[in-house]
């Protein structure tokens, strides 16, 4: 029973061709908004954005982000979502007492948990005014320089950044295949064996046939797409976060 919502989050695609033209005050101001709404653990708001328009520092952001990424170029939005213990911090301090949880994995998974709606969230409303979205995780390969540029204090941490435009689309959008719902909704119990050698063949066939269609010959089946990064582990990230108070002691 679609309504315009579910029509508008069924209609999901990351979005990489902007056109560059400015994004208006107004709705970046509503988009921000609507984002600091996001429900945050226990209300302790551990989320901070930096949002960036200067040409400069996108540019800087896409010579340290892994990639090529040059949407960060392109688009004239770039909003980086930063788990922020640093004003948690300032308020324990300032009721007397000394934290701790950001140097422990539940803090580290709070902060991971409330950036990523956060990230939903400024997508979802990014797309209900017409503009075009995508993610960008790859500013985590190394996220030092990031945190250079961007000023953030210990006990903060760039999770994640999103792109955010108008775009250029084509005629006809297309969808990017998921694996079949049966191994994505499991009801009362997970089923181990919901996901099955033919079900895996059968998706790597539709998503090559995807990228064919959407003229990317370079596209790979999901066997191969998920190789390199689930079998290397990327050390930058816990190097850093360690350096940025993560310590993870607990
Ligand atoms: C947390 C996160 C990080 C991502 N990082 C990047 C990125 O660095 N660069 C990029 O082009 N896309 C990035 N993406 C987009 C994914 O590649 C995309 O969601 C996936 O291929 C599925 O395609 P779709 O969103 O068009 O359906 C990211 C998505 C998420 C949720």
């Amino acid at each position: 029973m679609p309504n315009e919502t579910i029509r508008l989050l069924q209609s999901h695609v990351s979005e990489r061709d902007f056109t560059g033209e400015p994004v208006a005050d107004e709705v970046l101001d509503t988009i921000v908004r609507a984002a600091q709404r996001t429900p945050t653990h226990r209300h302790g708001q551990q989320i901070s954005l930096v949002v960036v328009r200067d040409a400069h520092t996108r540019q800087r952001l896409y010579e340290v982000t892994a990639g090529p990424q040059p949407q960060i170029t392109k688009a004239p939005v770039f909003i980086l979502v930063a788990v922020d213990f640093h004003k948690t911090a300032v308020a324990v301090k300032a009721g007397g007492g000394e934290q701790h949880f950001h140097e422990s994995l539940e803090g580290w998974t709070v902060g991971a948990v409330d950036a990523g709606i956060t990230l939903a969230t400024l997508s979802t409303a990014a797309r209900s005014f017409g503009l075009g979205a995508v993610a960008i995780g790859a500013i985590r390969h190394d996220p030092q320089p990031v945190i250079d540029l961007l000023g953030l204090p210990p006990r903060t941490f760039p999770i994640v950044g999103i792109c955010i435009g108008k775009v250029n689309r084509p005629a006809q959008l297309r969808l990017k295949p998921r694996l079949p719902l049966s191994t994505y909704r499991h009801d009362e119990r997970y089923r181990v064996d919901a996901l099955t050698p033919d079900i895996l063949s059968a998706y790597d066939a539709e998503l090559l046939a995807y990228w064919r269609e959407v003229g990317r010959p370079d596209g790979v089946p999901w066997t191969q797409r998920v190789q390199p990064y689930s079998t290397s582990i990327h050390p930058e990230t816990k190097i850093i976060a360690e350096r940025q108070g993560f310590t993870l002691a607990e």
